[in-house]
């Protein structure tokens, strides 16, 4: 394989797995298609936009013809697909835009592989990243998802990605179509749109802002990461077996209040803080519609199989996260005031 298309290669997870790809194989192809709604952002990628072995394509996943012509253009052979709608709070407003991109979408990019490699299947692959809630909820003592965990989505976002992945599944058994799926848990690190609780809440303390916490704050989820993702999605994509699912997650389970007395002691210390200092912008406020009580993930597949660990203990990924936002407040400010929805009409020259 040379020609990797990577979707929503300008959002958090895909700006990661970008970075890595273009820098570890020179030899391929990367070509990133994103449309750039809201969380994509091209500044991401700043440091990989004039490789030779890099291009980026703005298209929509849901445009089929326009999937068509890109599979034909770039002789695609694999492709690593993360374009999607993925916040939980979004889909409870507006869950249209996320049956739209993430089971339309994902469909679009099937039916395009499917066409482009029709009878020659072999050597070809295409990966669907994504998340553990489509198994829905666990109790608090109620053991871990595994592969062979029963779907069981709740809010319209894991609705849509569960629906996402059984078509994947079905293009494999009725097609043939050379698949593999992933289902991670919840990802931290750098380059994570300020929506989400980890980047939100830095930057909340920073500005002695209120920090949300839905419900009594007892809800527990698995966290990870963003750059052992990456190198996950890099192994399953080279070395999984084709047709197979592979959890990914780092047996790091916390409460979210838990968390946030971590986030609130280290991003304090960091700021030259007094220990405590900003506790009292904690307000518990109105829990989420249908919340996941908790998430688990048990990944031993992923390490039995293809011997795939998290590189970071979770203080070490926290620290390293809250003093990237911390030193990297013009990305905070820019992608806050929505500039920079600019950057791709600045480096290239349209809309
Ligand atoms: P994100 O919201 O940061 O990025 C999504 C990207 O997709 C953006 O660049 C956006 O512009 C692009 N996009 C959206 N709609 C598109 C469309 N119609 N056509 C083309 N591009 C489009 O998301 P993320 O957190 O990086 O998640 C990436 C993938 O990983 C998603 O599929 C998500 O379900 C999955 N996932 C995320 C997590 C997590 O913790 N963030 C965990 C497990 C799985
Ligand atoms: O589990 C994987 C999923 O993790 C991914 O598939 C999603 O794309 C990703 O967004 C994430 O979903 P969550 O809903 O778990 O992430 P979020 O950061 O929105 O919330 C984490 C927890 O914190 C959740 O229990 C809700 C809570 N929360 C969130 C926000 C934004 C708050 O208490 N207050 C907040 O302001």
């Amino acid at each position: 394989m040379r020609n990797i298309l990577i979707t929503g290669g300008a959002g958090f997870i895909g700006s990661h797995l970008v970075r890595l790809m273009v820098n570890k194989y020179p030899e391929y192809r990367i070509i990133n298609l994103d449309k750039l709604t809201y969380a994509g952002n091209l500044a991401n990628l700043k440091d990989v936009e004039n490789k030779s072995n890099y291009v980026f394509v703005k298209a929509d996943i849901c445009d089929f013809s326009m999937m068509q012509s890109v599979f034909t253009e770039y002789g695609v052979d694999g492709v690593i697909h993360l374009a999607a709608e993925s916040h939980v709070d979004r889909s409870i407003k507006d869950p249209f835009a996320f049956a739209q991109t993430n089971v339309m979408g994902t469909l679009s990019l099937l039916q395009a592989a499917k066409l482009a490699w029709e009878g020659k299947f072999e050597g070809k692959l295409f990966y669907h990243v994504s998340t553990d809630e489509v198994y829905g909820s666990l109790q608090p003592d109620g053991g871990f998802f595994t592969e062979k965990t029963k779907y069981d989505p709740h809010s319209p976002y894991s609705a849509s990605k569960a629906s996402s992945d059984h078509f994947v599944r079905a293009y494999y058994d009725t097609y043939g179509l050379p698949v593999k799926i992933s289902n991670c848990s919840n990802n931290y690190g750098s380059f994570q749109f300020p929506e989400k609780l980890i980047p939100l809440f830095i930057n909340n303390i920073r500005h002695n802002k209120e920090l949300p916490v839905y419900g009594k704050g007892e809800n527990v989820r698995d966290w990870l990461f963003v750059e052992d993702h990456a190198r996950a999605i890099d192994l399953i994509f080279h070395r999984g077996k084709v047709g197979d699912t592979y959890n990914i997650g780092g047996f790091n389970e916390w409460k979210n209040i838990d968390l946030i007395k971590v986030i609130i002691r280290v991003t304090d210390r960091l700021l030259g803080n007094p220990e405590g200092t900003s506790l009292h912008l904690i307000r518990h406020v109105t829990d989420r519609a249908g919340h996941d009580v908790r998430y688990a993930i048990d990944s031993t597949k992923l390490k039995n199989e293809l011997g795939w660990e998290p590189s970071l203990q979770f203080e070490e990924g926290i620290e390293k996260t809250v003093k990237w936002y911390l030193e990297n407040q013009e990305w905070l400010n820019n992608v806050t005031s929505g500039e920079y929805q600019q950057y791709y009409e600045k480096m290239y020259g349209m809309k």
